[in-house]
This record gives structure tokens, sequence and C-alpha cells, in this order.
């Protein structure tokens, strides 16, 4: 069943209100469901999930991964006795110690020891799973040889500029072209011909470097000088960048360097390795955000920087996408081209500005900064700096992005910025501090995703009653009411009929009292400015990732960090977990 070409106006359901149970809550008319919860096994003949962290490590391997965040959909041909088949994929972010381990807590001193290693290394990383929808419209796992685990200690290529560079050769790696595993895997994408894109937000926490002085390509990421957050180190010495007397454990310093890039995965090859596409920048990752793929156009990918006061990129192919019969990228696409960082001017338009050794701008703007890059590899390992030093506009935290289907604008969430000052605001980051976050979103110029200049504006300031406004400086400004007050917008996506979904990862004291309840998923019309509450999570968790079947009638959203007892009940450990949200007429989502 394809999308009807006209499914009338949405939102279109009754919007629910903020509440703080410990359960998923839908709009009448709908229901929500668990599938693919953390610790389910791969396979049916696979390790059973036990409550109370007491599968091993070993397991763990065999398991959905910990703390969903991005999720996307790979069609596969249905067979006879199902609707639909595919692949999900998935990644999982990072761990919550206490809940994965028995002990329900740590060693005093925050310590670990090897199984507990191996076990949050094999909880992080992707699940890919193969699903199917029966005739009775009931979703389940199917034993396929495509089901996948790839976790913190998965062999990886590196791609691009950066692939052989000395900045990226390890005692794993001496020739510098491969490393291992991934880590904060938070956002992701789908390209255009189908493969998974993960990316790697908070990596540098992973290491540690004890050195008097940490390079700069460690230093302006923030790799901690006393430990590592997870101990890691104490296990796996590649998580170890100090530099050593001996060699006996291997040389490592240069490891951080092949962290927090953006990860491209072939959900339907099994045995593919998986690749970090380093033409794509260093930084702190969140999604990828790809265009419609367009003939003889190149491949054009969106990504923000998820850090206080840190940058907007697009990435632009040298060579275009082809007809071979079917629209392809360029072999090359995502290891050749430009990486550019926003400029958000204050008169409502922008500008691309290339992170580029060979352009003489960058150069310029190098040397008046006083900054020197030996090379490309040199400029893309440290793109913060890069990005710094062409004077890009800092904003508040860029978490997802999304393409308008229907108009080509792109929308951004910018989630808060507690350390925006009020001296240090502009007019695309117009709050200082920002404890509420907002959307931003532009139009390139001829509605060439290439293009190097565009036209912005504020699409939502978020926040409570009072504080929150749609559609700002325009004649259909309206304030935040009761059906969509929101804060801390994150997940961000349009589906295929041209509704955007907004998700929310507020924490602290903004989670825990006030107006705003758990976190939520909202649906908004672009044009009009009605945003409606479709969906409230449980207990203590974020509301990340979604992706919908191609008949948009169900919805896959992932249920992160909750910390109460959902999904399970009763005593049991929280758990992150996918739901499926459908409606019971089996209608399209947002009617
Ligand atoms: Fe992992 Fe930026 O959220
Ligand atoms: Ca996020
Ligand atoms: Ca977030
Ligand atoms: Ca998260």
């Amino acid at each position: 069943k394809a999308i009807p070409r006209n499914i009338g106006a949405r939102p279109a359901f009754q919007a629910i209100a903020v509440n703080r149970l410990d359960t998923v809550s839908v709009p009448p008319g709908y229901s929500a469901r668990t599938f693919l919860a953390w610790g389910e096994p791969l396979f049916s003949d696979g390790p059973a999930y036990l409550d109370a962290g007491l599968n091993t490590a070993q397991e763990q391997a065999q398991q959905i991964g910990a703390h969903h965040d991005g999720i996307h959909y790979f069609p596969l041909r249905a067979q006879t006795g199902e609707r639909q088949r595919a692949l999900i994929a998935m990644n999982h972010e990072y761990i919550d110690a206490p809940v994965l381990h028995p002990a329900g807590s740590l060693a005093e001193d925050g310590s670990r020891t090897p199984e507990q290693i191996a076990k949050e290394i094999a909880a992080h990383g992707v699940s890919i799973v193969e699903v199917r929808e029966t005739d009775d419209g009931v979703w389940e796992q199917v034993d396929s040889k495509r089901n996948r685990r790839i976790t913190a200690a998965t062999p990886m290529e590196l791609s691009g500029p950066v692939r052989g560079h000395a900045l990226v050769k390890t005692a794993y790696s001496p020739d510098g072209t491969a490393t291992l595993g991934t880590v904060n895997n938070c956002g992701s994408g789908r390209t255009p011909w189908g493969t998974y894109l993960t990316t790697e937000e908070n990596w540098a926490g992973y290491f540690v470097n004890r050195d008097a002085e940490r390079p700069r390509e460690q230093a302006r990421y923030g790799v901690p000088t006393v430990n590592s957050n997870y101990r890691w180190d104490s296990a796996e010495p590649r998580f170890d960048a100090t530099t050593k007397a001996d060699d006996a454990t291997g040389d490592y310093r240069n490891n951080p360097n092949t962290f927090g890039w953006m990860v491209e995965i072939d959900p339907y090859a099994p045995a593919a390795i998986p690749v970090k596409r380093t033409a794509l920048g260093r930084f702190g990752h969140e999604g990828a955000i790809f265009p419609p793929a367009r003939v003889s156009a190149p491949v054009v990918v969106y990504s923000g920087d998820d850090a206080n006061n840190e940058y907007i990129y697009k990435f632009v192919s040298k060579r275009a996408y082809v007809l071979t019969p079917l629209l392809r990228p360029a072999p090359d696409a995502l290891d050749v081209g430009t990486l550019y960082v926003a400029r958000f001017d204050d008169d409502g338009t922008g500008q691309w500005l290339a992170l580029d050794i060979a352009d003489p701008a960058f150069q310029a703007a190098a040397a008046a900064a006083g900054v020197e890059f030996a090379d490309q590899a040199d400029v893309l390992v440290n793109t913060r700096l890069a990005a710094d030093v062409v004077g890009a506009t800092k904003m508040d935290r860029p978490e997802w992005g999304a393409v308008d289907p229907l108009t080509g604008m792109v929308y951004f969430t910018l989630t808060n910025n507690s350390a925006r000052v009020a001296e240090g605001v502009d007019a695309a980051n117009p709050r200082g501090p920002n404890p509420f976050g907002h959307i931003i979103r532009w139009r390139e110029d001829g509605d060439r995703h290439e293009a190097l200049r565009f036209a912005w504006d504020i699409y939502v300031l978020s926040g409570a009653e009072g504080a929150g406004v749609v559609l700002p400086g325009t004649a259909d400004e309206r304030p935040l009411d009761a059906d969509n007050l929101h804060a801390s917008p994150d997940g961000l996506w349009f589906d295929q009929g041209g509704l955007l979904w907004i998700q929310t990862d507020m924490s602290g004291s903004q989670l825990g009292e006030g107006p705003f309840g758990n976190n939520q998923m909202l649906a908004a019309d672009p044009v009009t400015g009605d945003i409606r509450r479709f969906l409230v999570g449980p207990v203590g968790c974020e509301v990340t990732g979604i992706c919908s079947t191609p008949d948009l009638r169900t919805l896959f959203v992932n249920i992160q960090h909750p910390t109460g007892s959902w999904p399970d009940g009763g005593d049991a450990r929280p758990r992150s977990s996918t739901v499926i949200v459908t409606k019971h007429d089996g209608g399209i989502i947002g009617t």
C-alpha cells in the first residue's frame, strides 16, 4: 500500500497532554508496543534477556545493544504470508553501568573489571535486525544471516583524506588505514543509496591522555586527562593515548584521532567492514542528513556538532550522482569533496565556508588566525579548529536536521545552550542562556543543496507558555500552548508526506519538574505552524530516533535511557527499546 497522493491535512490527531507516567502515551486511536528492547537476542536460539544485569559480556554481544538512538528502515521484498519485510538498523549510544551490571552499582572509585568492560563494549555500537510484518499485522524478528551486531570492538576501515595519514597510525594499524570499534553513536542517517550512517558524538570521553600536554586534536575535543569515563583503558590499552616509555602495550597516542567520524555500514551486506568517512569531518557528530538524490547533482550531507557553541556542517561531493541504471553515487562520493561550515548572518542570509587547504579564503583565514595545517588530513582531524579559523557561527548545540521533501528547506534542532551569555546572542541564536532550544531552517540558493549561500529563519523557539513561539517574526507567529509546549528539541525527521516530527531530550530539573512532563514527540505542519504532541515517553527517558514503513502506517520510535521500570514493570530494571506505533484502523500515521 503506497501513501495516497493526497493524504489530507496533517497533523489531524488529538494532541495528548504532558504527563509523568512510566509508560508510552499516544493519541486516542493509536497504539504503541515495544520491539527490539535492549538485551533481546538477535536470533531465536540466542541467549535470552535476563533482568538484574545477569547476562554476560559474551551474551550481550549476541543481543540488542543498550541506549537506542537513531533508527532506519531498509526495505526487503515481502514473502508469502507477510505484508512487509525490512532490515532495521539502529545505534546504541552509551551505557548506564548500574543498570548493565549485576552488582547494580560500581566500585567506589569508579573502576571496572575486565568482564564489565567487555560487556560495556558489547552493549555499544549498532544492531541490524531483519524484521517482518505478518499478514495478521504483527511485527516480528527474522532469523536472518543479515542480523548483526557492530560494537566498540568491531574492525573498521578509514577512508577519505585521513586514511594512511601519520595522525591515525596506531599499534593496531601501523599504516593508518583501520581502527577498532565505534562509540557513542547518536543520531544517524540513511544514504539515498541505502546504507546506514552512524555517528560518533561524545567519543572523546572514552579515552584518556595523562601527558602533561595533549595535542590540539585531542584537547579541542576534550579527551580527559585523569580518567576515561568508563575506565576501558584499564583493560584495553587502545583507549589510553598517554605516551608510554616502553611499547609493551602498543602505541595508541593517535587512537582518539580514529574517532569522531561518520561511519558507513551496508546493512544488506553482513560481511562488509564498516567505513569511517573522514571527508565528512571530525567532531561530535549528531545525525547525517541527505537531501534526495538528483541526477548530475553532487551528494550533499548535513551534520551538526552537538556541543555548546559548535557548528553546522555540510559536505558536498566532487562527483555527481550517476544513472547506472539506478541513481547511484560516484564510488568515491563520500571520500572526495569539500566540507563546509555555516555562517548565519544577522540579516537572515548565510554562507557556507570551505574548510579546504587548497582554498585561498581558507588559507588567508588560517594565516590571519596564526594557525597552521600541514595538509587536508590535518584540517579534517582538527575540523573544529578549522571552523573556528574561518569564523563560522557558534550555535546552540546542533542536533538533528531534516529536509522537507515538499520544499527542500533544511530544518535543524538547536537543543539548548547553557553557555551562551546574554551579550553573546546573535539573530540565529537569540537567547542567552538558551535553556529551551529552538529550530532553525534555511533554503539554499536556487534550491540547490550544493549552493554556497542560503536564506534562513527561526521556525520555533521552544519553551513553556509565554517563552515558546512558533514562526517568530512572521505574520503567523503564535505562542506555544498546552498542546505543544516542549523544550530541548533533539531528534528531527520529515516523513514521506511532509509532516515534521520533533523529539525532545530534556534532562535535569527541566525533566523532573515544571510544565513539560516526560520527554515527548510532536508532529508539525511546517507551513501553518500547527504543532501537536503525539507521544510522551516513560519516566526519565529521552525520545530519539524515528523511521517508518514506506506506506507510513507503522512508525518505529526509540525510547532511550528510561529510569523507572519501563517496559517490563514491577521491580524490573528499565530497558531502552524501540516502540512500534500504529493506528487501530490501519491508517496513515498523523491522520
Ligand atoms: Fe547524543 Fe546530541 O545527543
Ligand atoms: Ca541526540
Ligand atoms: Ca540531546
Ligand atoms: Ca541520548
